[in-house]
């Protein structure tokens, strides 16, 4: 942020109920936890601001950041009988910071009143048309705290680093006024539903191209109205000049001036003020987004295609589009507040909140702090808590011996703590796109048809629809709109059945560098070939069982059979493959991987009797269907304990060879949330016990290689455990949120020990803002087959997935499934599940 030298900007000096800090700064309170960064404005991989809270900043102390961590200039002023505050900047002190599902809200006191700045990006999975909208709202509320009218103007401006420029460093803008430009000095319409936007591009704009992960093509649009304004006036301009000139006079010149040049200026901005003169309420609202026409390119069977978004089916042109979601403020506020009462209400339904959480498992022995270093990690077992304390969870940290225990907190709280954080950060990952054989608006049935759908793999390397992130983020869609699933599967089918694929198992990805879905037409794609295969298998399967649709699943059954022959050869000793988690390296026969292969082989096993060999007979892979039956998956599975479980049979290895080894087998969830019945209950059990043994500070380690954790497996494989142990992985995350040195938006990549800062392997990994924080809701998505807290390790009791193995299943009447009330599915967010057994 840049400094005001001769300003005015004053400081609150009420006595505040604020935590003041080892140096007696006052600290915001935060409900329900302190997020590494609070979201502001998160919609789409490039519509990405966020408050980052590290080292005490907040939303006036420090400037907003890109998911990357680069600064965006976004500022808010109010000025209170003829004094400056900004809360949006810096020099204020918040009093709290709430945030749920949708909204971030910050509340400050400035001089006789109340700043309220509420940032909301409304999270409504099963609205396509909303959600494809790449706009996000800032309401700004001035009430009196003293019952008198005061003095009232607000200011508001971005700067010209929400997209990339060129190298030439040159942005074109103009200002809208319902649509029309206005050029030069303006005259200024104060009717209170005027429409007021800031548009502006990079002078050379490369369509598709990023710089720093910034887009460097597509229209920042920053609108507002005068909202019963007494007066209201605009300017763009160089930053520093035209602060300067509001806090002096209140108002602006009505100027817009010509293209911006980047050597010239050294940060332009667009700026609104509105003048209410005295009042005791007032309120403003902006909206801020990126507007890319096209926004994918994708390869088709007629070439690479320029995609168009989503919203153009459902609105039209930008600038109805943006208008529409001006006026459909309240409407999206009504839905989110649904969806929000859903949200918490099915965290509260899984918990069983009205009963007693279970108490922490008791310590096992303890084994001397000074073996930890001796032995490292594999030979681990529990240090001591820290404290004495009965109810905490934590050891001691291994370099020094220093650390604090988890406090007990509740499991249902902190659970949700975490669910609501992870909500936009998993929507803002994803673009919504017209498919290329739809025409661009079908005005007579607006918003119909299929979207296809691509995420960025944000922040670890840019693919394009990578299963292996999708995977991990599944169980968001499964629990809030699983339709979103499929249309993100579909494209990877495409490529596939389309012939652009040569190799025999499922792609890593859809394209190298996001927004360039052009495939892998050489194959030379990240090899993961047990991990993908397993992958694409298992969500097309739980895409069917969560949907009840099974004529998609049919439609690709012949691709299905073709991972399913690789999975056949390969899950069982998978040798030299990389997983998921390929940060940590490749490794032989690693258990987790092999058990994934052999889950997905038991839903084809499952598949094969529901769709009987004629329609896949021209299909050479589909002969080896044959090959899948149950009596397989239940050898392969035979194999696998005897590999993949410790001689001391107390916790499975990471690796069959290595015999110290452990990690965490998250991959058994897919058994239990399918109600598959491929791993015995023992193994569960087992498991669980484990983990409490080996859990850190902040949550049990990925493996036995290093400390740090993924959050989104810590839940996955939360829900496989007994009450007691799953209660430790989701209290940890909650605490880790709170405590966390991270800086960027929610990491799944951590420490468990120390600050609970990145790993350094040797150079700090910030994976940030990934999907795949959508698997903290693994136990959202137990509670849509009507599985709840109260089950025990590996219990599925109470799924409305019927699965007899021996069963063969035929049709969808023959099994359970969950299904969503379709009609609902344009109006509500997360909407009510209508579970139903046959
Ligand atoms: C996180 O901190 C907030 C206060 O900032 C507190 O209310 C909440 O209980 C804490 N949550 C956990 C899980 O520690
Ligand atoms: C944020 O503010 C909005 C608008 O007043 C409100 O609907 C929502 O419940 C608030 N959320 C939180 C967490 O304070
Ligand atoms: C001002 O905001 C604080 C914090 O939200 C709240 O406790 C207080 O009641 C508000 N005062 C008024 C007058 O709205
Ligand atoms: C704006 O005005 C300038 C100077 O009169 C002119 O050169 C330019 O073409 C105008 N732009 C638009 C969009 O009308
Ligand atoms: C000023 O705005 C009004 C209302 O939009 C319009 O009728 C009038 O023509 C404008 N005058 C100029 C000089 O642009
Ligand atoms: C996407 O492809 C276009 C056209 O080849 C290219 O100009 C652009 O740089 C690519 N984008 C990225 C992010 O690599
Ligand atoms: C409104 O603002 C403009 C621009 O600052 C100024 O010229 C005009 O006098 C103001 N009008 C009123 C009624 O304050
Ligand atoms: C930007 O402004 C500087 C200083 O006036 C000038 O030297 C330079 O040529 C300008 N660049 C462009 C692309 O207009
Ligand atoms: C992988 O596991 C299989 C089965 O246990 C074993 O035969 C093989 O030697 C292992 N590979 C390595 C390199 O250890
Ligand atoms: C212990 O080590 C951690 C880093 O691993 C450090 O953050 C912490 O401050 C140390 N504690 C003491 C008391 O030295
Ligand atoms: C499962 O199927 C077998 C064979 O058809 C049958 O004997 C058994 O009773 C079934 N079990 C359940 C729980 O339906
Ligand atoms: C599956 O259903 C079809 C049609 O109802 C039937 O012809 C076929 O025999 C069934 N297959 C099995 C294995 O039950």
């Amino acid at each position: 942020m840049l400094s005001y030298p001769l300003l005015l900007l004053a400081f609150a000096t009420q006595s505040l109920t604020l935590t003041p800090d080892a140096n007696g700064n006052s600290l915001p309170s935060y409900s329900p936890a302190r997020p590494p960064a609070v979201p502001l404005a998160v919609r789409t991989p490039y519509l990405s601001a966020w408050s980052s809270t590290y080292n005490q900043g907040t939303l006036n102390t420090v400037s907003p950041i890109f998911w990357t961590g680069d600064a965006l200039g976004w500022t808010g002023i109010v000025t209170v009988d003829g004094i400056s505050y900004n809360y949006l900047g810096n020099d204020l002190l918040p009093l709290t910071v709430a945030y749920d599902a949708s909204y971030s809200n910050f509340t400050f006191l400035a001089g006789p009143v109340n700043i309220t700045a509420s940032f909301f990006s409304p999270v409504l999975p099963k609205d396509l048309c909303r959600t494809s909208i790449p706009l996000s709202y800032l309401s700004t509320t001035v009430q009196s705290t003293d019952d008198k009218p005061h003095d009232v103007q607000f200011y508001s401006d971005i700067n010209s680093a929400w997209v990339a420029t060129g190298e030439d460093g040159v942005m074109n803008w103009e200002l809208f006024r319902n649509g029309a430009s206005i050029n030069g000095t303006g005259n200024v319409t104060v009717a209170p539903d005027t429409m007021y936007s800031w548009i502006y591009e990079p002078g050379s704009p490369l369509p598709f191209g990023e710089a720093a992960d910034r887009p460097r093509w597509g229209n920042v649009a920053y609108s507002t109205q005068p909202m019963g304004a007494r007066n209201f006036s605009f300017q763009s301009g160089p930053a520093l000049n035209i602060r300067y000139s509001y806090v002096n006079s209140h108002s602006l010149a009505n100027n817009v001036s010509t293209a911006y040049n980047g050597t010239w200026w050294t940060e332009a901005v667009f700026a609104y003020a509105h003048d209410f003169g005295p009042v005791s309420k007032a309120e403003v609202r902006y909206t801020v987004g990126l507007i890319q026409e096209p926004i994918i390119r994708y390869l088709t069977q007629g070439g690479v295609a320029q995609l168009q978004p989503w919203w153009k089916s459902c609105y039209g042109d930008k600038f109805p589009m943006i208008k529409i979601h001006w006026d459909d403020f309240k409407v999206a506020q009504q839905l989110a507040g649904q969806a929000e009462r859903q949200l918490a209400s099915d965290v509260k339904e899984f918990y069983h909140v009205s009963s007693p959480e279970p108490a922490p498992d008791t310590p096992s022995p303890v084994q001397s702090p000074s073996t930890w270093r001796a032995s490292a990690l594999p030979t681990q077992t529990i240090l001591p808590y820290i404290d004495g304390s009965s109810d905490a969870y934590g050891f001691l940290d291994p370099d020094n011996f220093t650390g604090l225990g988890v406090p007990d907190a509740s499991e249902s709280d902190s659970y949700y703590a975490i669910v609501a954080l992870s909500a936009r950060q998993v929507m803002g990952s994803f673009v919504y796109a017209i498919p290329p054989t739809v025409s661009s608006c079908n005005t007579s049935s607006p918003g119909s048809g299929e979207p296809l759908v691509f995420l960025k793999e944000i922040s670890s390397d840019g693919n394009v629809g990578t299963l292996d992130v999708l995977f991990p983020t599944a169980p968001f869609f499964l629990y809030a709109n699983p339709e979103i699933l499929k249309y993100s599967l579909e494209p990877i089918f495409q490529l596939q059945e389309g012939g652009f694929y040569p190799n025999p198992f499922a792609m890593h990805d859809i394209g190298g560098s996001f927004p360039n879905a052009t495939g892998h037409i050489s194959g030379d794609d990240e090899a993961m070939p047990v991990e993908e295969s397993g992958n694409l298998i298992l969500m097309s399967y739980a895409y069917y069982k969560f949907s009840g649709h099974s004529d998609w699943l049919q439609r690709h059954y012949p691709t299905l059979t073709r991972s399913a022959s690789y999975l056949l050869a390969f899950s069982k000793v998978p040798a030299a493959q990389l997983s998921t988690d390929d940060f940590a390296g490749r490794m032989i026969n690693q258990t987790n991987l092999g058990i994934k292969g052999i889950i997905a082989l038991k839903t084809m096993s499952l598949m094969s009797r529901m769709y009987p060999a004629t329609s896949t007979t021209t299909n050479a892979d589909a002969d080896a269907m044959g090959g899948v039956t149950d009596a397989v998956v239940k050898a392969y599975y035979a194999d696998w304990e005897r590999y993949g479980i410790a001689p001391s049979r107390d916790h499975t290895l990471l690796a069959y060879q290595w015999r110290s080894s452990w990690g965490l087998l998250y991959n058994i969830y897919l058994d239990k949330l399918l109600n598959l019945g491929v791993v015995d209950k023992a193994v569960y059990a087992m498991q669980s016990r484990w983990y409490a043994r080996v859990s850190q500070l902040y949550g049990v380690p990925l493996d036995s290689r290093h400390h740090y954790t993924k959050s989104d497996w810590g839940i996955w494989a939360a829900a496989t455990c007994s009450a007691s142990t799953r209660k430790m992985f989701v209290t940890s995350i909650a605490y880790w949120l709170n405590n966390t040195a991270t800086r960027f938006p929610f990491t799944d990549l951590y420490e468990t020990i120390g600050d609970g800062g990145y790993p350094r392997v040797p150079d700090e990994v910030t994976f940030k803002a990934r999907p795949v924080v959508g698997g903290h809701f693994a136990l959202l998505a137990l509670l849509r087959t009507g599985q709840t807290a109260r089950s025990e390790a590996g219990d599925t009791t109470g799924s409305l997935f019927v699965v007899n193995g021996t069963n063969a299943l035929n049709s969808t009447e023959q099994e359970g499934y969950v299904s969503f009330d379709v009609e609902s599915t344009l109006m509500n967010g997360f909407g009510e599940p209508r579970g139903e057994t046959a």
